[in-house]
């Protein structure tokens, strides 16, 4: 087991974010929020600022800091705007070279060569609809990096359908805490008393755990209850959904992408963005499945929509406070913890995680 210092040292992390982000595929949105001509989503974390941009149908990534004053580009997580800086309105153009610049003379002599003012530019791979960046000449491929979950998140991915509810919530915690909080199967009992416990899940043991290189799955089957008839009904719209399996399927992308299935009837994206050694961001991301809703179905599921975003903010409001207080444990221990020998997911990571740090 790694150190509690790992959880706060400022040197671990500055590792952490040039071998495990730097280094590796990173995700950043995807395609549906990039469909159009100017769309664009950012991420931001301590390692880096990249902006994706959909250019006339082709999406390109750069660095998200303008080559001249250093102004961030993009300000908003994603919307529809070119990429030109708010300071002093230079545009990018899908080079990333600068193609209008206010008061042009006073920068550059006619004939400059503006591949010095050129934005650091990324790669861009799609799976399904999870669209990931690398660092340019970085060899490494997307198919390879994820291996066996390649063809796993693309399938998954076409049947997640429209977004319900987006949500960036921050975290005093450093983003391994909320990595290993997500493979944790042993806290539900006790933590998730009143959401998970009670919707039915973790009552049975875990089916199809599958460990693949860094990345790893499992699914957490539902326990029929009482009420089974009433929620038989209450989903019955749903009945020839695409997707359809009696469990929570979550899915880790290493090191810090969630994608979850509650039964094919909604979907979770997770994204973890580490700020600092005791801060992470999670941005959160909830879709209905990809069917055709009309009238009546299109209303019954804007309400289980409605119940999807609620118990989502329930549960993940029931692990912040814990996980905010590990953080500040972390912080006053030297001892290593241990972890239970069922917990395979949480030893892969930190297996995973170890290799690449050492
Ligand atoms: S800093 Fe971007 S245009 Fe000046
Ligand atoms: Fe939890």
């Amino acid at each position: 087991l790694i150190p509690p210092s790992s959880y706060h040292s400022a040197e671990v992390f500055v590792t952490e974010m040039a071998r495990l982000f730097r280094d590796q595929f990173q995700f950043v949105g995807l395609t549906s929020e990039l469909a159009s001509d100017r769309d664009f989503v950012s991420v931001e974390h301590a390692g880096a600022s990249i902006v994706v941009q959909n250019f006339k149908g082709s999406l390109r990534a750069f660095e998200n800091v303008c080559s001249h004053r250093f102004s961030k580009i993009q300000t908003e997580d994603r919307g529809n705007r070119p990429l030109t800086c708010r300071y002093h309105g230079w545009s990018f153009n899908e080079a990333g070279q600068p193609f209008a610049m206010p008061k042009r003379a006073e920068y550059l002599e006619d004939g400059a060569d503006l591949e010095l003012l050129c934005l650091k530019r990324y790669r861009v791979e799609t799976c399904g609809k999870f669209v990931f960046v690398i660092e340019s000449e970085n060899p490494l491929g997307l198919q390879e990096y994820l291996g066996e979950f390649y063809p796993v998140v693309e399938q998954l991915s076409g049947h997640l359908g429209a977004e319900f509810h987006y949500d960036v919530i921050p975290h005093a915690a450093n983003w391994k805490i909320l990595v290993e909080n997500v493979l944790d199967n042993h806290h539900c009992a006790l933590l998730h008393r009143d959401s998970f416990i009670a919707w039915g899940f973790c009552k049975l043991p875990l089916e199809d755990v599958r460990l693949e290189g860094r990345h790893s799955s499992f699914h957490v089957p539902r326990a029929e209850g009482d009420r089974e008839a009433l929620r038989r009904r209450a989903f019955s719209h749903l009945e020839d959904r695409s997707f359809a399996h009696d469990s929570f399927y979550h899915i880790m992308v290493f090191p810090n992408l969630f994608i979850a299935s509650n039964e094919g009837m909604s979907f979770y994206v997770g994204h973890a963005l580490p700020i600092a050694p005791g801060e992470t961001l999670l941005r959160v991301r909830y879709f209905e499945p990809a069917m055709a809703f009309e009238k009546g179905r299109r209303m019954r599921q804007d309400i289980a929509n409605e119940q999807t975003k609620a118990n989502a903010v329930q549960v993940i409001y029931e692990d912040k406070p814990i996980l905010e207080s590990i953080q500040k444990g972390a912080q006053l221990t030297n001892q290593r913890g241990i972890v239970a020998r069922g917990e395979v997911r949480i030893r892969a990571f930190l297996d995973r995680y170890a290799e690449l740090m050492a």
